[in-house]
């Protein structure tokens, strides 16, 4: 069934900074933790509920055609299709002369999106925005129309093709498919590594404010990012807590932008950039470390090498925390357990862990485990140098 609305076109705004132009900032409250489990929970079980109402074989159909979503919704955020439709209602055949392409493909496309609740037909045939497509705009600071065109690549889309041979060998379906890590692939092609690190600036900017009260960051004089991408959320800790400085540390392509960043959230000063491999080594006494969403992409063979060398550059005392959705055995209640079959498919042995797995990957590399505070949305688990 295809939605109509009598909802107007969007008037035309104007258009929003990027982010990167931006510089951005997560001025946003956060959302306390229970509030968060009890809006999943809600969710599930009203959807639980609605699809109570329909045979559970049309139930399964529609999961089962998740990937023409991810295509028609990877599509739409490529062709930027919400910033043209908010500066007015357009038919198919109009978006697709905007965007240069067919205009059959285009319309049976947009009516199938409307059919799922992305984007509106109104009275007259046209295709407007909606509250869900509003969400694919450009310049949004959670940059979700980054998250979903990067989701929707090619090299994502082929790595999941290979599920069979995973479930079978245990074996990324990235490698399996490309022969190579996820990591090189980016090396080798600047624009999805650029779309990754922007869609995961976007996560950071909207987890910022949980973050920022999972842990005392303005107890620590100095910190140090690893792995820290074009520096989001060292420049959000730097503009909550004036009296830290810290380092940045990531591959060469990567923090290439993070200066340009740190300037427009005014902290360059305190900033200090340097590139290299946390295989290698990390700029050692700086005092504290941070690993955010960066052990989840590896093998516990791998994390032991990133925090032996966390450990090598610390002086007893010190503090590493690592910041991760925590995903206990027996636990699907959050959004982790999702988040972990990626990780599965597109990362080197990379899963989700639980907090006993932390605990073990800790001890072994030297430190002992400090304080965790659990969050449905992401997780700070202190590890102290030994
Ligand atoms: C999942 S992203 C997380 C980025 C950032 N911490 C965040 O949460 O937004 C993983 C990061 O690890 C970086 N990375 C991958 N391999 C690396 C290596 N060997 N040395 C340093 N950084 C690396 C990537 O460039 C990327 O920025």
């Amino acid at each position: 069934m295809v939605h109509r609305t009598s909802e107007r076109p969007y008037r035309q705004r104007t258009s929003e900074p990027s982010p990167v132009a931006q510089g951005p900032s997560a001025e946003g409250r956060a959302p306390p933790d229970l509030a968060v489990r009890a809006v999943i929970s809600a969710r599930r079980r009203m959807k639980d509920a609605t699809d109570r109402l329909a045979p559970p074989e049309l139930v399964l159909w529609e999961m089962a055609t998740g990937v023409v979503v991810t295509k028609m919704l990877g599509a739409a955020a490529r062709l930027r299709i919400a910033d043209l439709l908010a500066k007015g209602a357009l038919d198919g055949a109009a978006i697709a002369a905007e965007t240069g392409q067919n205009a059959d493909a285009m319309h049976r496309m947009m009516r199938a999106l409307v059919s799922y609740g992305v984007f509106a037909l109104d009275a007259s045939g046209r295709f407007v925005n909606n509250f869900r497509s509003e969400a694919l705009r450009s310049g949004r600071p959670g940059a979700a129309r980054e998250l979903i065109e990067y989701f929707a690549t090619r090299s994502n889309v082929d790595a999941w093709n290979q599920l069979d041979e995973t479930l079978a060998t245990g074996r990324n379906g990235f490698g399996i498919e490309h022969g190579t890590s996820v990591w090189s692939w980016f090396d080798a092609h600047s624009g999805e590594r650029d779309l990754f690190a922007t869609a995961m600036m976007g996560m950071t900017v909207t987890t910022a404010p949980v973050i920022a009260k999972l842990y005392p960051w303005a107890e620590l004089t100095r910190v140090c990012d690893v792995g820290g991408g074009r520096g989001t959320l060292l420049g959000e800790l730097l503009v909550r807590c004036p009296s830290l400085s810290g380092v940045l540390y990531d591959n060469e392509g990567v923090v290439a932008l993070a200066s340009e960043l740190l300037a427009q959230r005014g902290v360059l000063d305190r900033a200090r950039l340097e590139t290299g491999s946390f295989f290698e080594r990390v700029p050692p006494s700086v005092g504290a470390y941070v690993l955010k969403n960066i052990l989840h992409d590896w093998s516990d063979e791998a994390c032991h090498r990133i925090l032996t060398n966390v450990r090598a550059a610390c002086a007893p005392g010190d503090k590493l925390v690592i910041l991760e959705v925590l995903v206990e055995h027996d636990d699907a209640s959050g959004v982790g357990p999702v988040s972990d079959v990626q990780m599965m498919m597109v990362c080197d042995e990379g899963r989700e862990r639980s907090r006993q797995e932390y605990r073990r990957l800790l001890e072994r590399a030297g430190f002992r485990l400090g304080r965790v505070t659990a969050h449905a949305m992401i997780s700070a688990i202190e590890g102290v140098a030994s």
